[in-house]
Formats: C-alpha cells, sequence, structure tokens
C-alpha cells in the first residue's frame, strides 16, 4: 500500500501575491487600489469610535438646549419657573404696579443701570426686559446660588424694609433684588440676577436660551 502523502494544495499569501506575476498595468494597478482601499477601511473602523466619543452625548445636547414656553395663560402679577441648562429660570407677568415701584429707588440699588455684564444689550434698560410686562431671570442668587423668593409689594416680612416695592429675598445671607433683579446695596450678592438670552418667538412664546434674531 502506497503510503506517500499527498501533496498539499497551496494557498496563496501575501507573498505569493506581491511576487505573482501580473500580466497588465492594470492588474497591478487593481491589486494596488484594493490594498489601499483595505487600509482605508481599517483607519475608518479605528477612527469612527474615537470620533464618536468625541461627540456630545444626548444629555449633554439637551442640557444645553433653548426652551420654549408658552406665556399665553401667565396672569399679570404671576410667575412660571421653567429649567434651562439645570438652572431655574422665573418669567414674571408684571402688572402696572410691580412696574410703578419700579421707580424712585435707584439710589438703594447697587447698579440700578444695569452697567455690569448680567444681560444681553437689549435687556439694558430700566426694566431689564424685551418688553416691560415680561420679566425674565435666572432664579439663583449672585452671592452663593441659592434660590432666592418672590416677597410682593407692601410685605412687611422683617428685613425688608417699610418701603419694600416688591421683587426677591433670599433668606440665607439676606440679599434683595428688586422686580427688575437689580440687587440692592450693601448686600451680599455683588451684582443683579443674570438676565438669559432670550426672544420672542410669538407675541405669547419664549425662546429661552437663544437670542439669535434679537
Ligand atoms: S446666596 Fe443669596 S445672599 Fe447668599
Amino acid at each position: 500500500m502506497n503510503t506517500t502523502a499527498l501533496p498539499r494544495p497551496h494557498m496563496p499569501g501575501p507573498q505569493d501575491i506581491t511576487d505573482a506575476p501580473l500580466d497588465t498595468d492594470i492588474d497591478r494597478r487593481t491589486l494596488l487600489q484594493a490594498t489601499a482601499a483595505a487600509g482605508g477601511i481599517a483607519v475608518l473602523a479605528t477612527a469612527v469610535p474615537f470620533v464618536a466619543s468625541l461627540a456630545p452625548s444626548e444629555r449633554a445636547r439637551s442640557l444645553g438646549a433653548a426652551v420654549e414656553v408658552d406665556i399665553a395663560d401667565l396672569a399679570p402679577g404671576e410667575t412660571r419657573t421653567v429649567e434651562w441648562r439645570g438652572k431655574p429660570v422665573w418669567i414674571v407677568r408684571r402688572t402696572p404696579a410691580m412696574l410703578q415701584a419700579l421707580q424712585g429707588h435707584d439710589t438703594e440699588l447697587a447698579d440700578p443701570q444695569s452697567t455690569k455684564d448680567q444681560q444681553p444689550g437689549y435687556a439694558r434698560n430700566p426694566q431689564r426686559s424685551i418688553q416691560p410686562d415680561v420679566f425674565v431671570a435666572v432664579g439663583i442668587c449672585t452671592h452663593l446660588g441659592c434660590s432666592p423668593t418672590q416677597v410682593p409689594l407692601g410685605s412687611t416680612q422683617p428685613g425688608l424694609g417699610e418701603s419694600w416695592p416688591g421683587g426677591f429675598f433670599c433668606p440665607c445671607h439676606g440679599s434683595t433684588f428688586d422686580n427688575a433683579g437689580r440687587v440692592y446695596r450693601n448686600k451680599p450678592a455683588p451684582t443683579n440676577l443674570e438676565v438669559p438670552p432670550h426672544r420672542f418667538i410669538t407675541a405669547t412664546q419664549l425662546r429661552i436660551g437663544d437670542d439669535s434674531s434679537a
């Protein structure tokens, strides 16, 4: 019985491919193009996860996104709080009496003309707003970041003085702000409340965090 091993079939390796005679320049070019394409796919496969890791997550994107608010049913004197970038933002529908009460106490305020950079240019006015009756502000005290509470005109709450015109009071260290978010002098908070970028999309719809067409 013949036990001579049969020759194993030859499987071409990379060496064989590069050494193999090519019939024409077209064959050689085809081989080079295939090699380059394979290399490109490998680079791309490595690069895609890296690029994906740099892309902002859905949550990060939503945290920075503008917020649209319908204020059609916001009654005079009412305040609505929405969240923008993880911060509370107040929307106050000021009454004529609240607007009137913004006058006459400039000398008690630290920055009555809003000279410090705490608002967009279109809110650098006595009401600190686009439209006098709609005040938009970040509801965070500029001292250490507590959330002030709204205290109406005429409140007799201790620490607010007898002629309190209405506004916001930060209970932790006693900072006070009027109804335009302007801080009173000699209080721990150094600046007025922040007015975020915002604009009206319609007469009754606000977009907070985006003033691109303002
Ligand atoms: S955080 Fe408001 S007074 Fe200190």
